[in-house]
């Protein structure tokens, strides 16, 4: 087949390459020409095992072009974020715009993209109705194909997870199954285009309601004493309970931003109040704090406080959505002298240094906002050694077995100390 592929990103460009090694003939769109050119002179290669071998064998069959042009198949894997906490569905409405005048009778157009239940069938069916004298379902073919692949194990993800493929047609299914069955191990699962767009968006939903709902038992823990985390362990000892972890906030570029496009335009309470949950979770963090450094005789105001963790997850250096940020504007909104220290991040919205100890030097406190594993290995007597008297840990992802005896310790969910 010949499949253009709109949208060369994180999910877009490896995409395209293991079309093209299943041996389409692939042309690959994207709006940055730097992008663009990087790709046809082999220097864009993502980070994720096994993409430098599958971009040489897939590079015969494939072409970075900034226009689209004329294909049997058309795949947008373009960006679908947030604007003000409303899906922005610019980028997807731009990349039909920009592919509807090429559109002809039996071809498909697949979105990729995660979207808001309906999106595609009024943004890009539309779009190209509008533009073109085709009708969808008619003369041309619509699917949804939504993507749930996993950074850091990618590739792999992408060829063996199950697939989820929604279209209103049968013609639209079965080319879109033979074209996705060329390159995926796992299995084709057939639906119609909301039910595919609802069950992508439940899947990342589910997670945020599960954590907020661990956050809800831990802020009950704090109240009556007890230790959330016992609590957890002991309900998930029951063959059907799994519930997730509390934390200082939900961090990512899918968690949090999913159930937005959920409950667009819908009526969905629980989803709404998770997302209230979640959400509250740094100013909770930043609470526990005050107190502590009230129990050390201490303001919160020009105190020193380190954050360690600029990640939204452990051991990655991805800062995106990451709670941290909004730990950092609440303590910025007191005055407080604020410092962020990761391993791993190079890239986030504030500065981050990779120094622990010059980052601690004449610290009051400490808060622990993403679970790196070097963050378990620290000499806590040391660090302390290095900071102001009375010296403060807010545990925000409950990583620490005990309380270091030379701090003031405090933790998501468990009794006040
Ligand atoms: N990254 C993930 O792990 C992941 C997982 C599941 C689903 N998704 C979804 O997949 C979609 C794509 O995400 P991504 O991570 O690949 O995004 P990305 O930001 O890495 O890449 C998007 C690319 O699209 C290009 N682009 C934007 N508008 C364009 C247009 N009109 N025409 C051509 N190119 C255009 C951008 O320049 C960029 O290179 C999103 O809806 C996302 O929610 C991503």
């Amino acid at each position: 087949m010949k499949v253009c592929v709109i949208g060369l990103g994180y999910i877009g460009f490896p995409t395209a390459c293991l079309m093209a090694r299943a041996g389409h003939n692939v042309v690959g769109v994207d709006i940055s020409e730097e992008r663009v050119n990087n790709i046809n002179n082999g220097s864009f290669l993502l980070n994720e095992p096994g993409f430098k071998e599958l971009f040489d064998s897939a590079k015969k069959n494939i072409v970075a072009k900034m226009n689209p042009e004329k294909a049997d198949v058309f795949v947008i894997c373009v960006p679908t974020p947030l604007k003000n906490k409303t899906p922005d569905n610019s980028y997807v409405e731009s990349a039909a715009n920009a592919i509807a005048p090429l559109v002809e009778k039996e071809n498909l157009v697949i979105l990729e993209s995660t979207v808001m239940p309906k999106a595609t069938h009024e943004s890009i069916g539309k779009i190209i109705e509008n533009k073109t004298s085709l009708k969808a379902d008619t003369d041309f073919y619509l699917a949804h194909c939504p993507e749930r692949a996993f950074p850091g194990n990618l590739i792999f993800e992408l060829v063996n997870n199950d697939r989820i493929i929604g279209s209103d047609t049968e013609k639209g299914k079965e080319i879109t199954k033979e074209l996705y069955s060329s390159f995926c191990k796992g299995n084709l699962l057939l639906t119609g285009t909301v039910t595919a767009e609802v069950a992508k968006l439940s899947e990342n939903t589910f997670r945020s309601v599960n954590i907020a709902f661990a956050n809800e038992l831990a802020l009950l823990s704090e109240k009556l004493g007890i230790n959330v985390e016992e609590v957890i362990s002991l309900a998930n000892k029951h063959p059907r309970v799994n519930i997730h972890t509390p934390g200082a906030g939900v961090g990512g570029h899918c968690i949090p931003v999913d159930p937005y496009f959920l409950v667009h335009g819908q009526n969905a309470p629980l989803v709404k109040t998770a997302l209230e949950i979640n959400e509250s979770m740094p100013k909770h963090t930043i609470a526990l704090l005050k107190n502590a450094l009230h129990s050390a005789g201490k303001n919160i105001e020009g105190a020193k406080v380190v954050l360690l963790g600029a990640a939204y997850k452990p051991d990655v250096d991805d800062a995106r959505e990451s709670p941290t940020e909004k730990l950092v504007e609440i303590l910025v909104s007191y005055k407080s002298n604020v410092v962020v220290h990761d391993p791993l991040v190079k890239r986030f919205a504030y500065p981050v240094v990779s120094d622990i100890g010059s980052a601690v030097d004449g610290a009051d406190a400490i808060i622990i906002s993403t679970a790196h594993s070097e963050y378990k290995k620290i000499d806590w007597n040391r660090i302390s050694k290095k900071m102001n008297v009375k010296p403060v840990i807010v545990d925000g992802r409950n990583l620490l077995s005990s309380a270091p005896p030379e701090f003031i310790y405090k933790s998501i969910g468990n009794p006040v100390q």
